[in-house]
């Protein structure tokens, strides 16, 4: 099949420009399935992009097709020459960002060996954390020939609770603690305040807890964290291409065999079933259109697995063919400019490639 050039969602586009993209959300809504479908589609777009989880599952790897390693590291593996994935524990980035600060590698083990060491790591609050998010920004600073060496970082984060704890300690210990790590926690609290370089992005699927979970966090994260914030992924959207008044009214003539006819009122009664789906998700996503945030509509993947064939699949629903040579190509529905609240009528539908 000859490869279509495809043209981001322009919420997509808009979160493109900037440097780090956090994913946040509810336990099981889909976050490692959405960023790293967006990982994805930046690289496909060619940002060179690196995908961060900040777990050692490896479950971010496995949905780019990277196989999980017995040796967890803390280096980046490739996916492809523009997509590169990371999966990192707090206990793997706290080492490796000492070093940084201690560069003398025999005293390093010395400390890190130390029951001393082992006792306060697992004692001091928040630790783990804020070194986790200082290899993130520790990637974000790294430089070729003087360019940064990734385009844009994505980051799946853990469930809500555990990732406000990961975005709140910079700040946290910047005002908390003295000295060398107050200093560090203020550089990599500048850069996740900075709304030219950090969007923090929501992930809800159309539920009810999902959806009042998000609404608690939003307020979290702009109120409490005041941290800048990206878009709404809306995943396992049921996006019926037909609504269901328009099935009602539909009959079908001409002459058809007993089978045809059975096949028919079966496709219409699977019709009325989505369309119905459809409005009651859209209903029960009404709360959150008060926020200030662009929805981006995720649709149900068809392909329920956790690997790349999902990834390959949604990213269709984040794209659009770009435009063709033809003026009347210009103005197909296709490339109707994106409406910042979704509903039914709005939202994007996965196209299978030209
Ligand atoms: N749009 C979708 N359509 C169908 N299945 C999906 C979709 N999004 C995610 N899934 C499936 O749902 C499951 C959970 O997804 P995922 O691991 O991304 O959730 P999570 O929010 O990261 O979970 P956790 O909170 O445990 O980290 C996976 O098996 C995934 O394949
Ligand atoms: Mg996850």
């Amino acid at each position: 099949m000859p490869s279509v050039a495809r043209t981001l969602n322009p919420a997509l586009a808009a979160l493109a420009k900037k440097r780090l993209l956090f994913f946040a959300g509810k336990g099981g809504v889909g976050k490692t399935t959405v960023a790293a479908t967006v990982a994805f589609t930046l690289a496909q777009q060619g940002k060179k992009t690196l995908l961060i989880e900040l777990d050692d599952s490896a479950r971010a790897a496995r949905f780019l097709g990277v196989a999980p390693t017995d040796q967890p590291t803390n280096d980046a593996r490739p996916v492809s020459p523009s997509l590169f994935v990371l999966s990192t524990s707090g206990q793997i980035a706290l080492e490796e960002y000492l070093q940084l600060i201690i560069p003398f590698k025999p005293l390093l083990r010395t400390i890190v060996e130390s029951r001393a060491y082992q006792y306060f790591v697992a004692a001091a609050p928040g630790l783990k954390e804020l070194l986790t998010i200082g290899k993130v920004w520790y990637e974000e600073r790294k430089r070729e020939a003087e360019q940064p060496l990734w385009d844009i970082i994505v980051i799946d984060l853990p469930a809500t609770g555990h990732s406000l704890q990961y975005l709140r300690m910079p700040r946290a210990a910047h005002e908390t603690f003295g000295g060398i790590i107050s200093r560090e926690a203020e550089r990599i609290a500048a850069v996740l305040h900075d709304p030219e370089k950090t969007a923090v992005n929501l992930v809800t699927t159309p539920d009810e807890l999902p959806v009042s979970e998000t609404q608690d966090a939003y307020r979290q994260l702009t109120e409490e964290l005041r941290l800048p914030m990206g878009a709404l992924f809306i995943n396992r959207m049921h996006l019926a291409p037909c609504p269901a008044d328009v099935l009602r009214s539909t009959t079908l003539h001409g002459p058809l065999s007993p089978k045809e006819r059975q096949l028919f009122e079966l496709l219409l009664r699977c019709g009325h079933t989505e369309a119905l789906e459809t409005d009651i998700q859209t209903a029960r996503l009404q709360p959150l259109q008060a926020l200030s945030l662009p929805l981006i509509p995720i649709p149900f993947a068809v392909a329920d697995t956790a690997d790349k064939t999902i990834v390959e699949q949604l990213s269709l629903a984040l794209t659009t063919v770009a435009a063709g040579p033809s003026p009347r190509t210009k103005k197909s529905a296709r490339q109707r400019p994106h409406a910042p609240r979704a509903s039914h009528a709005e939202t994007s539908h996965a196209q299978p490639e030209e």
